[in-house]
């Protein structure tokens, strides 16, 4: 189910392609990516323990790979691609506007 409300998070250009930048939003830490002109916002935790994806790898593939044990989650869908990842993690939905990056948390 999605928030009502949209969180505005970020410039959307200040988002490099193809790194992951960690963000705050409503006491969550979330991954902001950029993948081409495609923006993306993931939960930053990884469903299979307690690291953050923030300090894990955008890969060309457009999947994250957690830091911890390598799990790898595709960050358009969440869908969690690889052992020993057994659930999929949350996207939130995201649209720009004036040039600003808006969340719409995903509960
Ligand atoms: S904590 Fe992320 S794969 Fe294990």
């Amino acid at each position: 189910m999605n928030e009502t409300r949209w969180h505005d998070v970020a410039e959307a250009a200040a988002i490099p392609d193809g790194d992951i930048v960690a963000a705050l939003v409503d006491g969550r830490e979330i991954g902001l990516v950029r993948l081409g002109e495609a923006l993306h916002a993931i939960d930053a935790t990884c469903t299979h323990g307690n690291a953050s994806l923030c300090g894990g790898f955008v890969e060309p593939d457009g999947s994250v790979e957690c830091p911890l044990h390598q799990g790898r989650f595709d960050i358009a869908t969440g869908r969690a691609l690889c052992a020993p990842l057994t659930q999929d993690l949350v996207v939130h939905e995201v649209r720009v506007e004036d040039g600003r990056l808006l969340v719409r948390l995903r509960r």
